[in-house]
């Protein structure tokens, strides 16, 4: 089962949005997957409950831990092909998955660039947790990836390229993944798979990340 752990240490910035529709799509594809929602409000969870890939297939199931830590071990970890999670704002990847050893984890962290405050804050926090990274046995794979949370502010190119920036001031220009995620149409919050653009970024993310 491949962990993804999706988190970012700020809010807004498309976590929710992010897991959901990774989720999805995974399972779309015909990927069993558990969605694991540790966030407030378990938003994803109540939207995926909604959905028929996880309501008429028991190949994918929903898990509803709000606010709790990150589990190391899984009951049923061999009946899924991915695990997707769903955090809070706090930056709990420094917390939880430092600690003890945690084989081949991923982490996708949306940032919007728009977002000066996050702009300037969130690099240096995930320097600081990528740092760590190299000198504990939890062999992280940390990946950031800008995601258009607002919309109409400027365009994708010019996201990237702030971001790009902003991460390079940092050292860590290299987590950076060159798929964007774009800002998308809402019909049902938080659901964008049916926006022809989010959807084809989405794939290419998947594919961008080896998943
Ligand atoms: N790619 C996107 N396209 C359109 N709206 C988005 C996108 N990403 C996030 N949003 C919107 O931005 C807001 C914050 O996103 P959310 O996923 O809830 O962030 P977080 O979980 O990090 O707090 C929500 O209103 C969400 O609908
Ligand atoms: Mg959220």
């Amino acid at each position: 089962m491949i962990k993804i752990v999706v988190n970012t240490p700020k809010g807004g910035v498309g976590k929710t949005t992010t897991a959901t529709n990774l989720a999805l799509m995974l399972a779309r594809s015909g990927k069993r997957v558990l969605a694991f929602d540790l966030a407030g409000g378990l938003l994803m969870s109540q939207a995926l409950m909604t959905t028929p890939e996880f309501t008429r297939s028991s190949a994918n199931r929903v898990e509803q831990h709000e606010a709790e830590h990150i589990p190391e071990k899984f009951k049923d970890a061999s009946q899924f092909d991915f695990a997707v999670f769903d955090t809070d704002d706090s930056y709990t990847v420094g917390a939880d998955l430092l600690l003890g050893a945690r084989p081949g984890w991923r982490v996708i962290s949306p940032v919007n660039p728009f977002d000066q405050v996050g702009l300037t804050r969130i690099p240096r926090d995930i320097r600081a947790v990528a740092t760590a990274a190299l000198l504990s046995p939890s062999d992280l794979r940390i990946s950031i990836v800008v995601n258009l949370a607002y919309g109409g502010e400027g365009s994708t190119e010019q996201a990237c390229i702030l971001l790009r920036q902003a991460l390079r001031d940092c050292g860590i220009e290299g987590l950076l993944v060159n798929t964007a995620l774009p800002h998308g149409t809402m019909q049902t919050p938080p659901f964008l798979l049916h926006d022809k653009t989010y959807f084809a970024a989405m794939n290419n993310l998947i594919r961008e990340l080896e998943l």
